[in-house]
């Protein structure tokens, strides 16, 4: 796994900014995994900047999102369609029929789950997946204890969680007891993956994803398999990490040809 350390959020969304934007202008036809959730913020703005400003173009782009809570129709505030397309499909080129968020209303989830998965791979599957992670180690919504080969599928948030993500619906009461997540196995499936996380409420989570052992109680240390990860954080979310000397120090000397 990379390990890249920067001094702000903002900094650190750039980085992931510009990676999405080179595939994008790479491969035009490009799939993207896409994340919810306050981490994201400032990556979303920044491309949506490099689509008003530069002309970033994603007609071509097909864009698959991570999870969706169960019960939340798409109009309702706090659901994830809402997030995506106010934060930043509204703002961008993208065609609609190329977007894809998992069906919080689906009457067979089962089935839905099968689709969305079998949609990944007729779409050639996801080139790169961003992801947060829940202070908690979750990626998507793969709370601890998830198999580390789950595909999409029903999960349960934990009271943590549930806690975490109060504000959207003003009280934690509100927060649905379940989603449709995509699985860690699904994810693991993406070409790149990129873990962003900001602020210390995640130190100890990172720590564990990125230095401990890979175990199912924290779900994001499955990406210590995973051939093409990058994590990129900021320094609060860095605290807790054994290492950081040696991680800015290989940054530091990375070879002119890979930086972005
Ligand atoms: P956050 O959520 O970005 O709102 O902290 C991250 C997550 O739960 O994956």
């Amino acid at each position: 796994m990379e390990i890249i350390i920067q001094p702000t959020a903002d900094d650190a969304s750039m980085i992931a900014a510009r990676h999405v934007a080179r595939l994008v202008r790479d491969k035009p036809h490009a799939v993207l995994g896409l994340a919810t959730g306050s981490t994201p913020l400032p990556m979303y703005r920044e491309l949506v900047r490099m689509h008003k400003e530069q002309g970033l173009d994603f007609s071509g782009v097909t864009t698959f999102n991570l999870d969706e809570y169960v019960g939340l129709p798409p109009e309702h505030p706090a659901s994830y369609h809402a997030f995506m397309w106010e934060n930043f499909f509204g703002q961008i080129n993208v065609q609609r029929e190329r977007v894809h968020i998992p069906d919080g209303l689906s009457s067979h989830i089962p089935a839905f789950c099968r689709k969305y998965e079998e949609a990944i791979v007729a779409t050639g599957g996801i080139d790169l997946q961003v992801l947060g992670i829940g202070s908690d180690g979750h990626i998507g919504f793969n709370e601890p204890s998830s198999s580390l080969a789950s595909r999409t599928r029903i999960k349960t948030l934990t009271a943590e969680t549930r806690r975490d993500n109060a504000q959207a619906f003003g009280d934690a009461d509100k927060v649905p007891f379940h989603v449709v997540t995509m699985g860690v196995g699904t994810i693991m499936d993406a070409r790149h993956v990129i873990i962003l996380a900001f602020g210390d409420k995640k130190a100890e989570a990172i720590a564990g994803a990125v230095e401990g052992p890979i175990t199912a109680m924290n779900p994001a240390s499955i990406l210590q398999m995973h051939p093409v990860a990058t994590c990129i954080i900021d320094e609060g979310a860095a605290t807790k990490l054994a290492r950081t000397e040696y991680y800015r120090w290989v940054y530091d000397r990375k070879p002119d040809w890979q930086k972005l």
